[in-house]
């Protein structure tokens, strides 16, 4: 599986999203097992959230890597109304237990909210120094955002990204891979809705022999500083989108998919789920 470094760190440019794991009871050894399928695939990355499942997400990531802790980058969430100094020590001791580990290699603030950035920082910066997380960064922030931060210790910004949701590479996206500052895509498959049936994709895909859900991987990955974050609990969806980080787009395909999707023209708001 193909890396590259944030912070300091390789990380495999495919990783794992976990929402709407964790909700059901019926579905956790189902979860776990993907989880667990994925790790062996080289989803080394596991993105998940305090709010997912309200923790019952973590429960699920911190069964799957028992045992395989350091083959794992964690990568968690604060919800906002934590993000204060004491709120935010509180809750990740919480998702520190819920994932049974000591260490969550990111922590992101998951949306802006009522605190200001400042003052998550500073939160941050203190569980940093403890050890109980190794980076720290941001969800849902645009270009402004970011200046306001103006924090190059700020690893990583999670954000919408898809075909139909372009909006970013206007400004965010170039800014970021100026800074060296990863952009994780989530929903990357467009929650594998109405995108993953547009003609060109399927197009694209029956000539490399692939899927359109691979083709939409492979081409969020045609550039550098991108890392996709797929949720898929499907044994065979774990497999393709895996192999989707060797599949290599031809200008024509690329070409075929602006026609589809427009590429932006001029700054837009940011799109958020
Ligand atoms: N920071 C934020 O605010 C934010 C917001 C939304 C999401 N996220 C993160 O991003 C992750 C991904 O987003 P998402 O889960 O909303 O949507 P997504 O990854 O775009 O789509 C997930 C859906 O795609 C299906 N799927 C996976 N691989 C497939 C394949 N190869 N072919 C066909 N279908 C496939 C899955 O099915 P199966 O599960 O049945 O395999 C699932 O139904 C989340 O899980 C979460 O970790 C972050």
């Amino acid at each position: 599986m193909r890396t590259l470094e944030l912070a300091g760190i390789q990380v495999p440019v495919i990783g794992q999203g976990t929402w709407r794991m964790g909700e059901r009871p019926s579905e956790r050894r189902r979860e776990v097992a993907a989880l667990q399928q994925g790790i062996e695939l080289g989803l080394r990355l596991i993105d998940t959230a305090e709010m997912y499942g309200e923790g019952g997400a973590e429960v699920v990531v911190g069964q799957a890597i028992g045992g395989r802790r350091e083959q794992v980058f964690l990568v968690s969430k604060v919800y906002p109304h934590n993000a204060s100094r004491q709120g935010m020590a509180a809750a990740c001791e919480r998702s520190l237990q819920r994932l049974q580990t000591e260490r969550i290699d990111l922590y992101l603030l998951h949306w802006r909210g009522q605190y200001p950035l400042a003052e998550s920082v500073e939160a941050f910066e203190r569980l940093r120094e403890q050890g109980k997380i190794g980076r720290w960064g941001v969800s849902n922030c645009d270009l402004d955002d970011l200046l306001e931060l103006h924090e190059p210790s700020c690893a990583a910004n999670q954000v919408l990204y898809n075909p139909e949701a372009r909006g970013i590479e206007f400004d965010l996206l170039p800014w970021q891979q100026r800074q060296g500052m990863p952009l994780m895509a989530y929903c990357p498959l467009g929650q594998a809705g109405r995108l993953l049936r547009q003609p060109s994709l399927g197009q694209i895909a029956e000539r490399h022999a692939a899927t359109a859900a691979q083709v939409v991987l492979a081409w969020l990955l045609r550039q550098p500083g991108v890392i996709a974050i797929p949720k898929a609990v499907e044994p065979a969806h774990l497999r393709l989108n895996a192999a989707a980080a060797a599949l290599q787009l031809t200008t024509e395909d690329l070409a075929q998919i602006d026609a589809a999707f427009a590429a932006p023209t001029r700054r837009s708001p940011l799109a958020m789920i």
